[in-house]
């Protein structure tokens, strides 16, 4: 993870399955343009066995494996807002887990878009193990045809950004992609880190998201009900809602960092 710039507020931004940080540029382009308030900084790290992870993927991707790692490379003394899309919120709110007293005191406000707080029920594990034994049989191709449309309403398809949907998905190596999927398959019910949440919390969603339906949002906004300020923002879109209309996303974000930092 690199951390070009110092900064006054730190956005740290973790990526969907099976994306990489890449997904972030707008926001990054935001940040560096001032959109997203002076002194923000963003930072996307790619989550292991990706992109330019330093790390080596694993058989399995458990949420906690990926959480340790942003951690391990989250230098400096700076305060942060995390937020996360989908899987990155599965990571983001397992992160939120595990801080030691000294980053707890750093965090500055959580942000899930497109997400959810529970667990996969018993079908769900069941048909996450049938994807990753798919996706190491047959690539990432089949994948990509099926999620497309479930990622981007038909609006929001053929330009700049299905490309980049296009790219990230087909530069994911297929045994990474299928132990992210194992690794979700496992994971826990996180409404314990909402319930208890110190710091402001946004919960953005896409009307049309059928992977985290907007009613998973709203089960983590009511999880968070003794946070400082919770919002819900649906947006237009499906399950990249946030990068299919930047231009509702990105004045909600700025507001709401403006809040975080008090
Ligand atoms: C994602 O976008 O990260 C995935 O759709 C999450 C999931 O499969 O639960």
């Amino acid at each position: 993870m690199t951390f070009e710039q110092p900064s006054s507020l730190r956005l740290l931004a973790l990526h969907a399955f099976p994306l990489d940080g890449r997904m972030w540029g707008l926001v990054k382009a935001a940040a560096a343009a001032g959109q997203l308030g002076a002194g923000v900084a963003v930072t996307a790290p790619d989550f292991r066995g990706r992109g330019g992870a330093s790390r080596a993927a694993e058989p399995v991707h458990a949420m906690s494996l990926l959480a340790r790692d942003v951690l391990e490379e989250l230098p400096g003394d700076e305060p942060f807002v995390v937020m996360g899309l989908s899987m990155g919120g599965y990571v983001a709110l397992e992160l939120l887990a595990r801080l030691d007293a000294g980053l707890r005191a750093r965090l500055r406000g959580l942000v899930l878009c497109d997400s959810r707080a529970n667990a996969d029920d018993d079908a769900g594990k069941a048909k996450r193990a049938d994807s990753a034994a798919a996706i190491e049989k047959d690539g990432m191709e089949p994948l990509l045809a099926k999620m497309l449309p479930q990622f981007l309403v038909p609006e929001s398809r053929g330009g700049a950004l299905e490309q980049l949907v296009r790219t990230m998905f087909l530069a994911t190596p297929p045994a990474t992609a299928a132990a992210d999927q194992l690794g979700m398959a496992g994971r826990v019910d996180r409404f314990d880190v909402l319930g208890t949440l110190a710091v402001p919390f946004l919960a953005a969603v896409g009307d049309d998201d059928e992977l985290t339906p907007p009613s998973a949002s709203e089960q983590m906004v009511d999880a968070a009900a003794n946070a400082p300020w919770v919002e819900l923002l649906t947006l237009p879109g499906a399950h990249l809602a946030p990068l299919e209309h930047p231009e509702e996303f990105l004045p909600k974000l700025r507001a709401f960092l403006d809040r975080c930092r008090g």
